[in-house]
């Protein structure tokens, strides 16, 4: 059987804060994620979701406890490893959008393949079939602030496809956004996880939105509460 795309194994995070504390997050976190899975991940603030999510996505390193990544123990890898891995891998999802305010929609999505040294021909081919994927083509030439924020989402979703990765981390995606504008969002990553097969773990407030994923896995006070079929 192949290795699940994500392990977690006796994951601990504390923060060394000053005055030589240090404040306890996670505590003995155990999952498995499956390649092709729609997982939602709730609780209520500050249970350490944002961490985990962090710590998935390689931005930051547990204190105890191993991380898999496609089998890879992160741990053994080093910085540039690290950052060839999950840029392959991974694309990430805000809340904010983090789009560039002056840059068009086009070359938000491309900026990615610039980083990485692909010419100009292939980044604007790549860069409107992402947008093509979350229904923004004909939104190629627009400025972040000449869209909505739902149209500024799909922008970002577009951004987080370049690379074709397999995974997708999405931090409360939703949390700037109306209802009608989030559905329309969850739409959009249901379509990706239903029809290309891309893994999504996705953060949510609302049970309204953690009802688009097939498994929920809830925070409380650090750890996994409860992990099963959303209902
Ligand atoms: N860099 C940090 N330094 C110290 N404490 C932190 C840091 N990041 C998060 N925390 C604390 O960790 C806890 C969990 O935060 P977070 O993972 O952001 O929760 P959530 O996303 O569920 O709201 C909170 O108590 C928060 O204050
Ligand atoms: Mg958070």
């Amino acid at each position: 059987m192949a290795a699940p795309l994500i392990r977690v194994e006796g994951l601990h995070k504390h923060y060394e804060i000053k005055g030589g504390r240090s404040v306890p997050v996670l505590h003995d976190v155990n999952l498995s994620i499956a390649a092709g899975e729609f997982v939602a991940i709730m609780g209520p603030s500050g249970s350490g979701k944002s961490t985990f999510m962090n710590i998935l996505g390689c931005l930051d390193t547990p204190s105890s406890g191993h991380y898999f990544l496609n089998g890879q123990d992160v741990a053994e890898l080093g910085h540039d490893e690290l950052a060839s891995l999950r840029n392959s891998l991974i694309g990430f999802v805000f809340q904010g959008f983090n789009l560039l305010k002056r840059v068009a929609a086009l070359d938000n999505v491309a900026l990615p393949l610039l980083y990485a040294g692909v010419g100009r021909t292939e980044r604007r081919l790549r860069a409107l079939e992402a947008l093509q994927q979350t229904g923004l083509k004909k939104f190629a030439q627009s400025l972040p602030n000449q869209l909505s924020g739902g149209q500024q989402q799909r922008v970002a979703i577009a951004r987080a496809l370049i690379n074709r990765p397999p995974l997708i981390l999405a931090d409360e995606p939703t949390g700037n956004l109306d209802t009608r504008t989030s559905q329309e969002i969850m739409e959009v990553f249901t379509r990706l996880n239903r029809e290309q097969g891309i893994t999504i773990i996705l953060v949510t407030h609302e049970h309204d939105i953690a009802h688009y994923a097939d498994r929920l896995v809830r925070f409380v006070d650090g750890r996994v509460e409860r992990d099963g079929a959303a209902l």
